[in-house]
């Protein structure tokens, strides 16, 4: 029988594939023209996504060919989520497409490795500031190889919020009336465009709250990193009874520990949950 691999080897290994994949899909914008197209008629993909997704499932499905894996782009298949009985990976090749195909930075690859629908292992790398978030369950969190921690921030209003809007744009009034809340009783919003970094930002302190509806691609990973930052994470409605917490994107708050409580008390209110 082969040795065990430890979470430490499999971390190590999620970032060597981050690191690949980040330097693929950067290379591919600084070098190539970006052939972009539309899936569900509205939702913006490049031949950079495909070519990075297609890299990391493909070294995963060699090195591990029992286990599962859910990507953005080519095994999008959310019922895997609840599938606790082989480990499971979760990839989003590029998080921040919109960012990738306007020039900006603010772009990830984001990759996260579960057992039993708990995430144990986690990599947000974003290529063009050259920053690697990662993080293993028990071991603290880290920004190129340093240990993070989230902001402190104790007040809502002088705390910096992030969160996102859907491609769809036929239910956004229930988006906009939380938005309202917030911008009301926060200090200001940051919509960087990429959940994870979102994610990972409020992991090192650069953001005090983030909150959304996203797929479990777009927060897997980060989520445990905001965690392991000591940072809370959780929803501010119900997940619904035996689906794994760490992969439910509905509803999703993270933010430093002491405001938590009073911003899911704003986000509930605003959204009408009670
Ligand atoms: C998107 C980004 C964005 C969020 C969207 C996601 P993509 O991911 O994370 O910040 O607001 O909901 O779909 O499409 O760039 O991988
Ligand atoms: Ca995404
Ligand atoms: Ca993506």
């Amino acid at each position: 029988m082969s040795d065990p691999v430890s979470l430490v080897d499999i971390t190590d290994f999620a970032e060597s594939l981050a690191r690949e994949a980040g330097e693929l899909i950067q290379q591919e914008r600084e070098q190539n023209t970006l052939r972009t197209d539309y899936k569900k008629q509205t939702e913006l993909v490049t031949h950079a996504d495909v070519m990075a997704d297609e890299f990391i499932t493909g070294a995963i499905r060699q090195r591990f060919p029992d286990h599962r894996i859910l990507s953005e782009e080519t095994m999008p298949d959310l019922s895997q989520a609840e599938e606790l009985e082989t480990p499971l990976w979760i990839v989003d090749p590029i998080d921040g497409t919109v960012n990738y195909a306007y020039g900006h930075p603010q772009v990830a690859v984001s990759i996260a490795y579960a057992e039993k629908g708990r995430v144990q292992a986690g990599v947000v790398h974003a290529p063009f500031p050259a920053e690697i978030f990662r993080a293993t369950r028990g071991r603290g969190a880290t920004l190129n190889g340093s240990s993070i921690t989230h902001s402190g921030a104790t007040v809502p209003r002088e705390s910096l919020f992030a969160t996102g809007f859907p491609y769809t744009k036929d239910d956004l009034e229930p988006l906009v009336k939380r938005l309202d809340a917030m911008i009301h009783q926060c200090r200001d919003l940051r919509r960087i465009g990429s959940a994870a970094l979102d994610i990972c930002w409020v992991a090192c302190g650069r953001l005090d709250i983030y909150y959304e509806n996203v797929s479990p691609w777009d927060f897997a990973a980060a989520r445990l990193i905001a965690l392991e930052a000591g940072a809370t994470a959780g929803h501010f409605s119900d997940v619904p009874d035996g689906y794994p917490a760490d992969l439910w994107g509905r509803d999703i708050l993270i933010s430093a520990p002491e405001i938590w409580e009073p911003i899911r008390a704003i986000l509930r209110s605003a959204s009408g949950y009670e």
